[in-house]
């Protein structure tokens, strides 16, 4: 294997072919189309990787970093119930295309056809894999609850936040790796090691998932840009502002949380943000995350060489654009 294309060709053909039910539609037809719809597919691209980085076959990482992909994708179904998004990957969200009950029940349901993915593995690492699945999974919910709870408080800190976003999102991408690398027979301090890398990134690629959710190119995006400001979340970027903005700031951005027109609000905050450099500041944060993972990354046992692709699926995932 090489580079990321070649695994996302054969993560996107095993997607291609998972066997999905087509009746009752109403129940299967939204997992069909959000998985349809594409993605990065970065999961199980780590997984394979992970698998790889520590000798051993990365088609043995696939059910894993399948169930993972599902999961996530089970995740952007009820996250974009719970953050009222119109859209996800270019096109209407589930609950916007049929409902969110639909979007409830059709997540559900997705929940579990990762799990039967999961349960493909073979016996010998299926205990703990399941395990890590389990505790990860648990860690996502928590941070989803700290982000929704987060909405209505205004006096959440930058430490809050780290957090809050290392269970939402950082600890799935450690766990795609940590799989890869259980399922190759990595030493546990290494399976510690290359899972404390993902986390780093992870924080890294939340700070940029931020970043891009007010600054991203519309055309490119996919998703709505300006969300994060209209649903209230307390990112890098408004918990910046309000630690650096003067009196009049403050008033102003107190005011726009609860502005109406939804235009005036994301543009108007955004000139706060933009005359604080609020910007610049999550890049430095997100740049100082990338530089802890590649310390753990440097700590791993294998070779520079080995270590180059998922390297470079770092730095990747530090441009991103989309
Ligand atoms: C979106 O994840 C949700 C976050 C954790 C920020 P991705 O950016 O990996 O979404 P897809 O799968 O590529 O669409
Ligand atoms: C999502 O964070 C994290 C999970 C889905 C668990 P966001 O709410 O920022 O993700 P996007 O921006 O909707 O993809
Ligand atoms: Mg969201
Ligand atoms: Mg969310
Ligand atoms: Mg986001």
């Amino acid at each position: 294997m090489q580079g990321i294309d070649a695994y996302k060709q054969l993560i996107e053909k095993e997607i291609t072919e998972l066997k999905i039910k087509d009746e009752p539609s109403g129940l299967y037809s939204p997992i069909t189309y959000l998985l349809g719809l594409g993605g990065k597919r970065m999961r199980p691209i780590l997984s394979m990787m992970s698998a790889e980085l520590f000798g051993g076959n990365p088609k043995e990482a696939l059910n894993s970093g399948l169930a993972i992909e599902l999961f996530h994708n089970f995740s952007l179904i009820h996250d974009d119930i719970m953050d009222n998004a119109p859209l996800r990957r270019g096109y209407p969200t589930v609950h916007t295309k049929w409902s969110e009950k639909t979007g409830i029940l059709s997540g559900d349901a997705l929940f579990v056809v990762a799990y039967h993915y999961l349960a493909q593995n073979t016996v010998t690492y299926l205990n703990t894999l399941l395990h890590t699945f389990s505790v990860r999974v648990m860690e996502v919910c928590e941070g989803q609850q700290m982000d929704m709870d987060f909405e209505t408080r205004d006096d959440v800190s930058i430490d809050e936040y780290i957090e809050m976003i290392r269970l939402k999102t950082s600890v799935l991408l450690g766990a795609a790796l940590e799989m890869g690398a259980i399922v190759a027979d990595a030493s546990r301090d290494d399976v510690q090691r290359i899972y404390s890398f993902g986390e780093n990134v992870g924080i890294a690629f939340q700070l940029q998932d931020d970043i891009l959710d007010l600054y991203a190119d519309p055309d490119k995006f996919g998703k709505q840009v300006g969300g994060d400001i209209l649903a209230n979340k307390k990112t890098f970027l408004l918990l910046k502002a309000f630690e650096l903005a003067d009196n009049d700031q403050q008033k102003k951005l107190q005011e726009l949380s609860e502005e109406v027109d939804e235009q005036m609000k994301v543009e108007e905050t955004r000139k706060i943000f933009d005359q604080l450099g609020v910007r610049e500041l999550a890049r430095i944060e997100m740049e100082r995350h990338y530089a802890l993972a590649l310390e753990s990354m440097e700590l791993v046992t294998a070779s520079v060489e080995k270590k180059k692709p998922l390297l470079k699926v770092a730095e990747y995932l530090m441009n991103r654009e989309v």
